[in-house]
């Protein structure tokens, strides 16, 4: 199995550049099957799901070439097979943007049920709400979602939570529909914002995208798009935590500070001074952080996907933080591998009691899902001594050359693959 081996105990210090945001891309290729044409997408990031998108294309029918590192050419206009088998939707979540997607372009869709991170329940119904309101036909059978629709027809839905998935599903499905599509209490997430502006330079008409009404008049032809995706909101995220950390400096370039003021806010708040510039974020951590409590919410309030990081920082701050999880009830299954680097954190449900500051000490970790993956190698950069982590497919899934990335910053991490690992890489470093 291959690892990161780290060693810690370095600040990091440098300039890093942001890829293309995972979230934006996932939804923007499955959008692109509803141009029936060829679409150019830029500022694409080379990582796991991303490919796992492009292979469910390729075996739909809809070939995928890559022009240059990070611009791919989608030509959609031939969809033979509308389905999503089980051993590709099982990788990820984001498979189940095939179903608004198909279903607007072909009014059918077979998506097997998707996976991604465990991070307990992902219940779909507000997905399938959306479907059913619009007039499709939806059920669940061996396994596979089946939706199909006659003509699917606008229709006024109001989400019962606020589901970034379930908005963007809503939103592929819709632009296709006959008539006015309303989405009340939608998510506004960034990559809502870029998918609805990708749909948009396909010739859709969405409006409202990044408030809590999103307004969705349906066309009957699409076509084809040159766009460039957003930079990414939480890579940015993590080296901005990854710099205060690490009492380190980092100037992290490719981000639109918009999009991180709630991560900024925390960072004032535990001493690191952050300074924003039009299209990068400095971040200079201090000798010492201050405790700060924070609760996960949908945007703009903070990101659960920036949970673990900022927990993993607050072991390093002095006193005792609260950390709150908003959205994902079972987020905090990678605090017992912090444990084992020593990090005092009791959790009690949706609660986690952080004490610092703590001097954690390398050991042997697992990367549990990837943005706990995240925090063990930010851990790992806290720590003394070496860390060893496993299961890093789940951090190659979302991070774009992330072992390079922390290396170009005075990190000290070396990827060991398979057939490297002959004998135990931790007693050899230690
Ligand atoms: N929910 C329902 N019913 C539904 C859908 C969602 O009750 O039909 C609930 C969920 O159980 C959860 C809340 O609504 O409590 C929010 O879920 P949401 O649908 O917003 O999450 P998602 O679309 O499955 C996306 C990101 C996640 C990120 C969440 C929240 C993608 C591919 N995934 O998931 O990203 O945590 O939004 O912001 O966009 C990550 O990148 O590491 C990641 C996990």
């Amino acid at each position: 199995m291959d690892k990161y081996v780290i060693h810690g105990g370095k600040p990091l210090k440098g300039e890093v550049t942001i890829s293309g945001a995972k979230n934006a891309a996932l939804a923007i290729i499955a959008a692109s099957i509803l141009a029936e044409d060829r679409c150019v997408i830029e500022n694409v990031p080379d990582i796991s799901d991303v490919n796992i998108m492009f292979q469910i294309l390729q075996m739909m029918g809809a070939p995928v070439r890559m022009l240059s590192p990070g611009t791919v050419e989608i030509d959609t206009t031939n969809i033979m097979l509308p389905v999503v088998p089980y051993e590709l939707a099982r990788q990820m979540r984001a498979s189940y943007y095939f179903l608004g997607a198909l279903l607007g372009r072909c009014s059918h869709a077979s998506v097997s049920m998707p996976g991604g991170c465990d991070f307990g329940l992902r219940p779909i119904d507000q997905h399938i709400k959306a479907f059913e309101a619009m007039e499709a036909v939806a059920s669940i059978d061996h396994g596979m979602i089946n939706v199909s629709a006659e003509q699917l027809l606008g229709a006024h839905i109001y989400f019962d939570v606020v589901t970034v998935g379930a908005t963007i599903n809503a939103m592929l499905a819709a632009v296709k529909a006959k008539g006015l599509t309303i989405l009340e209490n939608a998510a506004k997430e960034p990559h809502i914002v870029d998918l609805a502006n990708f749909l948009n330079s396909m010739g859709a008409d969405i409006r409202g995208a990044g408030t809590d009404v999103i307004k969705i008049h349906g066309v009957e032809e699409m076509h084809g798009a040159d766009y460039s995706i957003i930079p990414d909101q939480i890579e940015a995220g993590t080296f901005m935590v990854a710099a205060a950390a690490t009492h380190g400096e980092v100037l992290i370039k490719n981000v639109i500070p918009k999009h991180l003021e709630s991560i900024a806010e925390k960072l004032l708040r535990v001493g690191a001074s952050v300074t924003e510039y039009d299209d990068s974020v400095l971040v200079v951590g201090s000798p010492t952080l201050q405790r700060v409590n924070v609760k996960t919410l949908p945007h703009p309030g903070f990101p659960t996907d920036m949970q673990p990081q900022i927990t993993t920082l607050l072991t390093q701050a002095e006193g005792t933080s609260i950390v709150t999880e908003g959205i994902w009830p079972n987020r905090f299954r990678y605090v017992d591998e912090l444990r084992r680097m020593g990090a005092k954190i009791q959790v009690d449900g949706v609660v986690a009691v952080v004490e610092g500051p703590i001097e954690l000490t390398g050991a042997p970790v697992k990367a549990t899902d990837l943005r706990a993956g995240a925090a063990m190698l930010i851990a790992a950069c806290c720590a003394k001594g070496a860390t060893e982590i496993e299961d890093i497919y789940h951090i190659e899934r979302g991070y774009e050359n992330i072992v390079e990335k922390f290396v170009s910053l005075g990190a000290d991490i070396r990827k060991v693959t398979d057939s490297e690992v002959s004998a135990p890489v931790l007693s050899q470093a230690l």
